[in-house]
């Protein structure tokens, strides 16, 4: 059989006016104008556990945009029985109804649902317009859809050769036992992508979701139960992440972890899973995307206003509330008059505020944690006598959590605004002499532990080449003339090595390889 032709989601432009841009803010409009109540959903049942939390708006603080349920240990045993009880059936549905189930889900999301996701995704996440067509509408119909092109890719790979009378073949099966997924609150797509993407690879699945995405993940979530993921399939379960990670670990049919969030939890999550390592039937798979600090390096030939808006796109759009987000960057001594005089102006300029006004260009940050973090290291920044703060720098959490975008001078490559995550919309510049560009890209390779994304402006083509090879472990993401960030699916597979995560590219089949356990099975005809 042949598959539908797989292609890229087509972004919609939402241009002011148009009928599309009014029928998005009617669907926020309507999302928000009431609190919602998310419950658990196991076995295709709603649960109720009567310890119910909220999910405020991060741009309006005094609304809570739902109430969720959160999952107790009865409700985490239930949901991974009934994970385990659902799998004979879905592993043995043939493959092409799974891959219909899940094109017929991002068929839905990308028509039907498309606004209602994306308002979710805005009230929720502070995401504008195009952060959120980006995230909920197209990204996630691609990682859906491609997807099911690498799936049957992966079933398709067979040996090569078969002696006379016999038939050689390999079996993809699903791994024995339930997988765990465990999402962040930044990205709409990645939540669907961990727990669609076992699941479509005949795996059955207890998706966590961030406890600030409960609305928008749930949903999606819905929209894959209206395309035909059946009950147990994949079990929706807010909660403390904590005590359930530890209950989910300590079960003997724990098979893997697909997990996107930070180095620190990923590495406690992969210290428990060792202690509990003599309880599981098999080595369970440990899939997880982690934290950045993700760097532009401009050379003395780069075109500087390309250079800079790419920056500024890299550093501030999402709030830099990304994984790829620049947060470092490197300019040559000779270019960075005119290079900050427009990165400045740039950063002044940005419009910010709440995502009901498109006009928007960044939102708030995501919750009172975050502005606290990210707050801190402003602050850090402007009592430190290697840091001066040359544009924002404000901040405020009186309605919601607004930060304006913050670039800091450094006369320290190393200091700490250089070394650490902050995860939201600050970029730490450092001016290094048109002689050193080398040693430069030394610095930058051991700067920090992380390897996710990074990206060299140059018009001297040995300049980027040159680049290339001395950065060779810095960035699973590795860009030339482009800004950091904005990874495509089906175009440039995302990932990072080092401290930013075990580098198995969503979006293409070798993630997909990660949930399957071949078996070779050799038949004498
Ligand atoms: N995949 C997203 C990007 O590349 C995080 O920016």
């Amino acid at each position: 059989f042949r598959l539908p032709e797989i292609k890229n989601e087509p972004t919609r432009d939402y241009v002011p006016g148009s009928a599309e841009q009014e029928q998005l803010m009617a669907a926020v409009e309507e999302l928000g104008s009431t609190t919602h109540h998310i419950p658990l959903v196991i076995n295709g049942k709603e649960v109720s556990t009567g310890d119910v939390q909220q999910q405020l708006n991060p741009g309006n603080k005094a609304q809570v945009l739902c109430t969720y349920e959160n999952a107790g240990p009865k409700e985490v045993d239930a949901a991974i029985e009934g994970a385990l009880a659902a799998k004979s059936k879905w592993e043995a549905m043939p493959v092409y109804d799974r891959q219909a189930i899940f094109l017929r889900a991002a068929d839905l999301l990308a028509t039907k649902y498309r606004y209602k996701l994306m308002a979710a995704s805005m009230l929720g996440q502070g995401k504008n317009i195009w952060q959120a067509e980006i995230d909920a509408a197209t990204e996630t119909a691609d990682f859906l859809r491609f997807n099911v092109k690498y799936s049957a890719e992966i079933y398709a790979q067979q040996p090569p050769f078969n002696a006379p009378g016999i038939w050689n073949r390999v079996e993809y099966r699903p791994l024995e036992g339930f997988v765990y997924a465990v999402s962040p609150f930044n990205f709409t797509a990645i939540g669907v992508n961990l727990a669609a993407a076992p699941a479509l690879m005949g795996n059955t699945v207890l998706w966590k979701p961030s406890n600030s995405a409960v609305l928008s993940n749930y949903v999606a979530y819905d929209i894959m139960r209206e395309a035909g993921v059946p009950d147990g399939v994949i079990q929706f379960v807010p909660g403390d992440a904590a005590a359930m990670t530890k209950q989910v670990f300590e079960h003997p049919e724990f098979a893997s972890l697909h997990f996107t969030g930070s180095t620190h939890v990923f590495k406690n999550m992969w210290r428990q899973i060792a202690e509990n390592i003599d309880r599981y039937k098999s080595y369970p798979r440990i899939v997880g995307e982690t934290g950045g600090k993700n760097y532009h390096v401009v050379h003395s030939s780069a075109n500087i206003d390309h250079a800079v808006n790419s920056t500024i796109r890299g550093a501030f759009e999402f709030q830099g509330q990304k994984c790829s987000a620049c947060s470092r960057l490197y300019v040559p001594k000779s270019k960075w008059s005119e290079f900050r005089d427009k990165l400045v102006a740039g950063t002044e300029s940005i419009k910010m505020g709440p995502i009901t006004d498109p006009t928007n260009f960044m939102g708030p940050v995501i919750n009172q944690a975050a502005y606290d973090k990210i707050t801190g290291y402003i602050e850090a920044a402007r009592n430190s006598s290697d840091c001066e703060i040359i544009a924002g720098g404000k901040h405020s959490d009186r309605d919601g959590y607004y930060i304006r975008p913050t670039v800091v001078l450094t006369s320290d490559p190393y200091c700490k605004l250089m070394k650490e995550e902050i995860f939201g919309p600050v970029l730490t510049v450092y001016v290094y002499d048109d002689a050193e560009f080398d040693s430069t890209l030394d610095t930058i390779s051991k700067t920090t532990p992380y390897g996710l994304t990074g990206a060299v402006f140059a018009e001297d083509r040995m300049a980027t080449v040159h680049a290339s090879t001395r950065l060779l472990h810095t960035a699973g993401n590795f860009y030339i003339n482009d800004k950091c960030t904005g990874a495509v699916v089906g175009q440039q597979p995302f990932g990072g090595s080092r401290a930013s995560g075990t580098n198995d590219k969503p979006g293409s089949p070798s993630l997909l390889q990660r949930f399957v356990s071949p078996r070779s099975i050799k038949e004498n005809m």
